[in-house]
């Protein structure tokens, strides 16, 4: 039942309330008593952890000894200063790549090629619910502690493996990194800027397939949880392909070819299936005395007006009578030629404005428009910050810390970041005397001995 006082709100006061950014702390957790041991590297598997850890899951990250996984020391920013690697290490740091995908998270320290730390982790095992992992295809059966090793001892224990090209077929033995997975599967061809402007495929720089990836993982653990618990009472193994989760974004183009044969070409900052829905260059710096001197440069801002209603309201705006009459209807806009008079028309207008002057106008006409804005712009917002999505917090380990809040939000039972990550191994001591019974003393001599 609804609280009458909540049932009276306006939307935005009943959202305010259930989402309260105060109130999260006290407030239950979903995934709560579910325990997720990742032994994962860079950011595919690592996210998957992060996402059920954000929810309340128990998630034990489990790192090679001392130096911990590739992400902490291939990434820059790496000054032990800001984030400390491990107190093996004093004078190291974890790059900046790690942060972002390994939040609220134990952190445990084992060598997998020393036999007790297999016999460890066969003890973890058996009393978690979920295991994920992203070496090659077969390395951890190969170490004697991959899904078929596990069941033995835990039937009920969901296996969540990652991989680049999948466990069979002739590609599985391939390496895979977030931009291999977007070039193998097409998306740079069709991002990125034609020959005609004398452009080449581009990349994205966010690691999108990555974070991407392990939503869909995650997503298939919370299912395989349900089915485990509902239905059958067994766990499962689950395969993620990083190539075919991006090739999964194609979606028109390989309709496209099917249909036709036509391979989809790139289309810049222009949209080949809408017109116009695009960003514009905007000819003015809105910072021309900023010492950074990428805000130095020009802006540029996105708008929308691919309906015929709202095309005539833009060449409105920028004075354009012509155009809206050449091109009345959304299909005289979307073609190739009319799209390459259109855009120069608009930045024409634009090339006296700064992207905020530009924004204005569109806004006032009642289009869909927005600047694109950099991190520094990002990280200021007022809206965000009311609502906990951009966040300083007070990190246990380093202190003022500004972060990201959970994107997604549950009245009753809210995500929340409780810090960013730790040092490699911080949490030894805690895993191994709570999870496997053992004493200090012999948690000393697994350090000793280079186990742990
Ligand atoms: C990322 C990737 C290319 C790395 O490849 P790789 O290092 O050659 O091979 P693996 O991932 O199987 O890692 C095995 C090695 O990790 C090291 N290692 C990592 N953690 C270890 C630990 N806790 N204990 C012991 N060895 C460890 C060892 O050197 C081991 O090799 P070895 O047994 O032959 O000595 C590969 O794992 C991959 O393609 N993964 C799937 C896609 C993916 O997730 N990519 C990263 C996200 S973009």
């Amino acid at each position: 039942m609804v609280d009458k006082a909540l049932k009276d709100m306006t939307f935005e006061d009943f959202c305010r309330a259930v989402f309260n950014t105060k109130d999260t702390f006290h407030k239950p957790e979903v995934m709560k008593g579910i325990r997720v041991i990742s032994t994962t590297q860079y950011i595919l598997g690592p996210c998957v952890a992060a996402y059920l850890a954000e929810l309340g899951a128990e998630a034990i990250k489990v790192e090679l000894p001392k130096r911990g996984e590739p992400m902490r020391h291939t990434t820059p920013f790496n000054e032990p200063f800001l984030y400390p690697l491990s107190r093996w290490l004093p004078d190291k740091g974890t790059g900046l790549g790690f942060f972002g995908a390994n939040p609220n998270e134990l952190f445990l320290s084992l060598d997998f090629h020393k036999p007790e730390a297999i016999q460890i982790m066969k003890r973890l095992a058996a009393k978690t619910d979920v295991c994920c992992e992203n070496y090659r295809a077969g390395t951890f059966d190969r170490w004697g502690i991959g899904y078929r090793q596990y069941q033995e001892s835990n039937p009920r224990l969901i296996y969540q493996w990652l991989g680049g090209f999948g466990g069979w077929g002739p590609g599985r033995n391939r390496a895979s990194y977030d931009i291999l997975g977007q070039a193998q599967g097409g998306c740079f061809s069709v991002t990125g800027w034609p020959k005609e402007y004398g452009g080449m495929p581009s990349k994205q720089t966010i690691w999108i397939m990555d974070y991407w990836g392990g939503a869909i993982s995650t997503f298939n653990i919370i299912a395989s949880l349900y089915w485990r618990d509902n239905v059958s009472g067994k766990g499962q193994f689950l395969e993620y392909s990083q190539v075919h989760g991006a090739q999964r974004h194609l979606t028109d183009f390989i309709a496209l070819y099917g249909k036709t044969g036509i391979v989809g070409q790139r289309w810049g900052n222009w949209e080949p299936l809408l017109c116009v829905h695009g960003i514009l260059k905007c000819g003015k710096s809105s910072y021309p005395n900023s010492k950074n001197p990428q805000e130095q440069e020009v802006g540029f801002c996105f708008v929308s007006a691919f309906k015929d209603e709202d095309f005539k309201k833009l060449c409105g705006v920028v004075g354009n009578a012509e155009l809206a009459k050449k091109y009345p209807t959304h299909a005289d806009r979307v073609g190739a030629v009319a799209q390459t008079e259109i855009y120069p028309a608009l930045e024409k207008w634009a090339a006296d404005k700064t992207k905020e002057e530009v924004e204005k106008a569109f806004t006032g006409a009642g289009l869909v428009t927005q600047p694109v804005l950099n991190s520094n712009e990002v990280a200021n917002q007022e809206h965000w910050h009311l609502r906990g999505s951009m966040q300083w917090i007070d990190d246990p380990t380093f202190g003022d810390v500004l972060t990201q809040g959970v994107a997604y939000r549950l009245s009753e039972t809210p995500g929340r970041i409780k810090h960013v990550f730790k040092p490699v191994g911080a949490d030894n001591e805690y895993v191994l005397a709570k999870l496997c019974g053992y004493g200090g003393s012999e948690i000393a001599e697994l350090e000793k001995n280079e186990i742990i």
